[in-house]
């Protein structure tokens, strides 16, 4: 991201723009059905403070439009008030001197937060971003009716879950409803990874991009067990959305899909119920580890006074006990701080809740790479289109884990 020659200008006009109205432009690409509900929320609550919510929603899942859309923007000077920015990719903001200090908004938030998730909020030790939420990506969502068909036991290695998917595909169904998109193809691989490796070789391969775990047979094995899956997605998978997947799996033309706990915000959505219409179950050989995915809002360096009172009230009103519950309720989510009830939350999210904090203690916790949370953003979006490629080729795996290792050195 090189965007310094461009902040002086847009300090001035942010001074310039001191005199107009108190509207709070925040940039998200929540447009899902259960994303806009949980979006609804915040939007509701800065009302309620007297603050016109201008929406910049970019449609996408995953963020990639999103974030292209937030570089024009900056690059142009003219910054939205907050924008969902997650990760390391905050930091990168942050160097460029593009987020304001928002700490005296957050005097209590080292002792709400876990420190997992606070240590991402913060540039050299000041608060410049608010966490709404904690993400688990390694979920594997199964449509009830045709587990129960199947026996009715969610698998929890691959060689139970290609077992499941032949009885899927004897049925008739798309044994794995898959968007082909490079994020969700990303999403699905980080899964196989865990499931395949275990925690410590993730963080190895996948946080630390170390070599040996890059060019490693389990490496190998990773992309083998994928090209499998591979073939038991349908061939009309090409572009579609995420949330067309989950559809899939609600409907029962699907029968699972690999897909982050934002998922359970579709079903929610449509009213469908955990355990009697679908089920959450670890991702094959992940029950042990947590792949966590925290969304959150940076907020630019605005010098408005008006702007600035805005940054604080949604600073406050995103680390609201009342806004964590209901915005998590509805978008799948856990809650990113301490001290809100767990009454609420369905059978998923209890799991969610109690499996985020055994793994923390168990090292099982690590960061969802396909979700910008593990590694630069140019290194991420390097090894991604490996990924892609892979999928959408008959690349061997020997080629993509040495495609994979040269992508890990991409800066
Ligand atoms: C975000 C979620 C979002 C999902 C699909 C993820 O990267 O963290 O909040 O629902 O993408 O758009």
């Amino acid at each position: 991201m090189k965007l310094k020659p461009i902040f002086a200008a847009m300090a001035a006009v942010s001074v310039f723009g001191a005199a107009q109205a108190a509207e709070v432009e925040v940039l998200h690409w929540w447009t899902s059905g259960g994303e806009a509900k949980s979006v609804a929320e915040l939007k509701k609550m800065m009302e309620a403070k007297g603050h016109k919510w201008k929406d910049f929603a970019v449609a996408g899942g995953g963020g990639d439009a999103a974030m292209t859309a937030l570089k024009a923007r900056v690059v142009s000077g003219n910054p939205p008030v907050a924008a969902q920015i997650k990760g390391p990719s905050i930091q990168e903001w942050a160097r460029e001197g593009a987020l304001g200090d928002i700490s005296a908004a957050a005097t209590d938030w080292d002792k709400l937060l876990p420190k997992v998730v606070a240590d991402v909020m913060k540039y050299k030790g000041k608060y410049v971003a608010a966490p709404v939420n904690v993400h688990r990506v390694n979920w594997l969502w199964i449509n009830q009716d045709a587990l129960n068909k199947a026996g009715g036991k969610a698998p929890t290695n691959f060689d139970e879950f290609f077992a499941l998917a032949d009885k899927f595909k004897a049925a008739g169904m798309t044994a794995v409803a898959h968007g082909g998109q490079p994020w969700q193809d990303a999403t699905v691989f980080e899964s196989v990874v865990l499931g395949v490796g275990g925690a410590k070789f993730f963080e190895d391969a996948l946080v630390k991009l170390d070599a040996k775990a890059l060019d490693s047979p389990t490496m190998l094995k990773s992309f083998d067990t994928l090209a499998k899956i591979k073939t038991y997605i349908d061939k009309d998978a090409a572009g579609r959305d995420w949330n067309l997947a989950t559809a899939m799996v609600m409907n029962g033309k699907g029968g699972m899909q690999f897909m982050g706990d934002w998922a359970k915000g579709e079903f929610t959505a449509a009213n469908k119920v955990a355990g009697k219409d679908y089920t959450c179950a670890p991702a094959p050989g992940t029950a042990n580890a947590y792949t966590f995915n925290i969304d959150s809002f940076a907020m630019f360096n605005v010098k408005a006074a008006d702007a600035k009172k805005g940054q604080a009230d949604l600073a406050a009103s995103i680390m609201s006990p009342e806004f964590q519950e209901v915005f998590n309720l509805n978008k799948g989510s856990i809650p990113a701080r301490a001290g809100v009830s767990k009454a609420k939350f369905d059978s998923c999210g209890q799991k969610s809740m109690a499996d985020f904090e055994s793994t923390a203690k168990s090292g099982g916790l690590v960061a969802s790479f396909a979700h910008g949370m593990a590694v630069p953003s140019a290194t991420q979006g390097a090894i991604v289109d490996v990924i892609a490629k892979f999928m959408n080729s008959t690349m061997s795996s020997k080629d993509a884990v040495a495609a994979l290792v040269k992508a890990s050195k991409t800066k």
